[in-house]
């Protein structure tokens, strides 16, 4: 019969032959075509458009603006590619001779920082702290960029973050709150990659709108995004200041074998916020017993047997006074570090560990 014979299969085998070496041919962007549009930042063989990202800053207050703008300074420092982008209340003037209007200026004109006025999204909830943090959501409106980076800015930015701009597409990228139970998986919005979109903001503005009393801007994205979120490692992108005075370091390291080492996972870390309770933020000045009573305290040097070990408790304390002087250069306000009693060469050691 024909399907057994020996010619047939013969000319099967070679029709076959043929039609692999011609898919073979066929050049790769033919399937490529079909595939959906490549995101911009996803495309590896593409030269990467930094302009359609941008680090993001939410202000509130005056305070707050000095720390956004102090941020924009490290980037800046730092040679970071992406944009700057700076949310601010449509009151605050950016023309007149308010403090102000200076620090909007100088951010614009030195930082290259792009300002978008905005409407702060506020809510009468019980603590004043949270009362404004809806507005941080205001990412997600930022539709003139594909991807932005919010970052709470009473924090220091120790490394540029440009790689997380290149991360696989998702609505959302954040880490772990490690330093919450971790049984209960809450991501923390310290740290939140965001793809604009109006879908995603419309979903937001109805969260905020039916929001109860103590239903912060955490809540809300930990709601919506529980199971869709890309987790972002919390080691090095979200440490607390707070870790220097922790005695057991098994979250942060995310194992119990590695020793704690202050000076390399203060020169790992890329974000570190100030969480430091009961000391003040970094902006107020903190009176001299808080610092006494809850600086880090010295370990024990396994060369000497003593606590002779200070480095943890040195950072700490340049990490305040390192805010201070920033505070000082870059908005002309002063914190005073009295409380700090801070050691000459604290802030030379910081950035020789660094
Ligand atoms: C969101 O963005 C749109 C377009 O830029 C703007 O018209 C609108 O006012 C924004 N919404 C809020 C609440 O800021
Ligand atoms: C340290 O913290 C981890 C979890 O973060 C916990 O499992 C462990 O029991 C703690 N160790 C001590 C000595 O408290």
């Amino acid at each position: 019969m024909l399907v057994t014979s020996k010619a047939f299969r013969t000319l099967t085998v070679f029709v076959c032959m043929l039609v692999l070496v011609t898919l073979w041919q066929i050049p790769l962007n033919h399937f490529q075509s079909l595939s959906p549009p490549a995101f911009h930042g996803h495309d590896l063989t593409a030269k990467v458009d930094w302009s359609r990202f941008a680090y993001t800053q939410y202000v509130t207050n005056t305070a707050y603006l000095c720390n956004s703008v102090m941020l924009f300074e490290t980037l800046n420092r730092l040679g970071s590619r992406a944009d700057r982008l700076i949310m601010y209340p449509a009151e605050f003037s950016a023309q007149d001779d308010s403090v102000e209007a200076k620090l909007l200026r100088k951010a614009r004109d030195e930082y290259g920082v792009k300002l978008a006025p905005i409407e702060v999204q506020s809510r009468n909830t019980a603590d004043t702290t949270w009362a404004n943090s809806y507005t941080k959501l205001l990412a997600f409106n930022q539709t003139q960029y594909d991807r932005v980076l919010s970052l709470d800015s009473d924090s220091t930015i120790l490394q540029a973050m440009d790689e997380l701009f290149l991360l696989p597409p998702c609505a959302v990228a954040l880490p772990r709150a490690y330093w919450l139970n971790f049984d209960d998986r809450v991501m923390s919005s310290q740290v939140m990659l965001v793809q604009p979109s109006a879908a995603e903001f419309r979903r937001i503005e109805q969260s905020i709108a039916a929001a109860g009393s103590n239903v912060y801007d955490m809540e809300i994205v930990n709601d919506l995004y529980r199971d869709s979120a890309l987790i972002l490692p919390h080691r090095p992108y979200d440490l607390l200041t707070g870790e220097f005075r922790s005695k057991n370091h098994t979250a942060y390291l995310g194992n119990s074998l590695e020793p704690w080492d202050p000076v390399e996972i203060l020169r790992e870390a890329k974000f570190l916020h100030f969480s430091d309770w009961p000391v003040p933020k970094p902006w107020i000045e903190a009176p001299e017993t808080v610092i006494a009573e809850n600086k880090p305290e010295c370990d024990v040097d396994p060369q000497t047997g003593r606590y002779d070990d200070c480095r943890a408790r040195d950072i700490w304390l340049g990490l305040y006074d390192d805010f201070a002087r920033r505070r000082q250069g870059v908005c002309d306000m002063a914190v005073s570090t009295k409380g700090l009693a801070v050691r000459q060469d604290t802030v030379k050691h910081l950035w020789t560990w660094l």
